[in-house]
């Protein structure tokens, strides 16, 4: 291919993807390739741009480790990851809703028996949890897997922290009557990471950085689609804002503040503590 122009480079590009074997590779690619060449003609391209995206992408990658996800960051910020999210988690209505993962999950969270404490020293208020899952059909969910996860009243996540102890994180499973309860502290609002290339492009864009505050489930059992979602608590002033677009108003529901006295797990407490309940509707299909 010679002496390609802009009007031909688009063309030419696609014609050598068309022969790619895979179907789904090559659909995929000639999509890219058509959306980004017209993206570069819409906005006329400079060559100065381009060497800003091509170093923008470059800080992306290296700000990247096993802690810190920043493509997951910038994917969620920019709307994609919710995008897919939606195109891939159609449910019959009253199934609870999915949304955003997020770059916070870690694997191998520690599990814990019903009732217990997950805070494991995380800060924050206590805040005791209850839950059912159930499937769409009002049908007990028994035995349900769930992981937890959730930032704490600093609104950073146990992997923010130096130490990498596993704190406000866990996994649980419900009793035989789809029937969930467990103590940890009240999440807080926080802004997601801003010092790197995602909070420069936040700035550049005139955008804030908060998510409203939220506890994170991942919810998995035989013959049920894996439900992951965020509970979220009403109230909070960015919820009609989130930074990454993840808010569902049926995943919104009242955390109640208690004064100091009998908490929900017989003991006294000399603070107040909170409680929610929630009830997960999970959708047939595979586990
Ligand atoms: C989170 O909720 O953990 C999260 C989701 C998307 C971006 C940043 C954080
Ligand atoms: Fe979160």
């Amino acid at each position: 291919m010679r002496n390609v122009d802009e009007n031909t480079i688009t063309p030419g590009v696609l014609e050598l993807i068309a022969r790619a074997p895979n179907p789904r590779v090559r659909e995929i690619m000639s999509a890219l390739i058509r959306h980004l060449h017209d993206f570069a003609r819409e906005v006329q391209l400079t060559e100065q741009e381009w060497f800003e995206g091509i170093r923008f992408l470059t800080d992306v990658g290296h700000i990247t480790d096993e802690r810190r996800q920043e493509f997951i960051l910038l994917s969620d910020t920019l709307g994609l990851s919710m995008l897919v999210i939606a195109q891939n988690n159609r449910k019959p209505p009253g199934c609870t809703e999915a949304t955003v993962f997020g770059p916070f999950y870690v694997e191998n969270a520690p599990e814990y028996p019903q009732g217990a404490d997950l805070a494991r020293g995380a800060k924050g208020e206590p805040c005791y949890v209850q839950a059912t899952i159930k499937g769409h059909a009002g049908e007990v969910v028994p035995g349900a897997r769930v992981e937890v996860w959730q930032a704490d009243a600093s609104g950073l996540y146990d992997m923010q922290y130096e130490a990498g102890e596993h704190r406000a994180r866990g996994v649980l499973h419900a009793d035989d009557k789809g029937r969930l309860h467990f103590k940890s502290v009240l999440a807080e609002a926080y802004e997601i990471p801003t010092d790197g290339p995602v909070g420069r492009m936040l700035e550049a864009t005139g955008r804030h950085a908060w998510r409203p505050a939220h506890m994170h489930f991942m919810i998995e059992a035989p013959g049920y689609e894996r439900l992951i979602t965020h509970v979220f608590r009403d109230g909070d002033q960015w919820l009609d804002s989130d930074a990454v677009f993840g808010v569902r108003s049926s995943l919104i529901t009242k955390w109640e503040r208690h004064p100091p006295g009998r908490a929900p797990d017989g003991t006294q407490s000399d603070i107040p503590f909170h409680t929610l309940k929630f009830d997960f509707v999970l959708n047939k299909g595979a586990a």
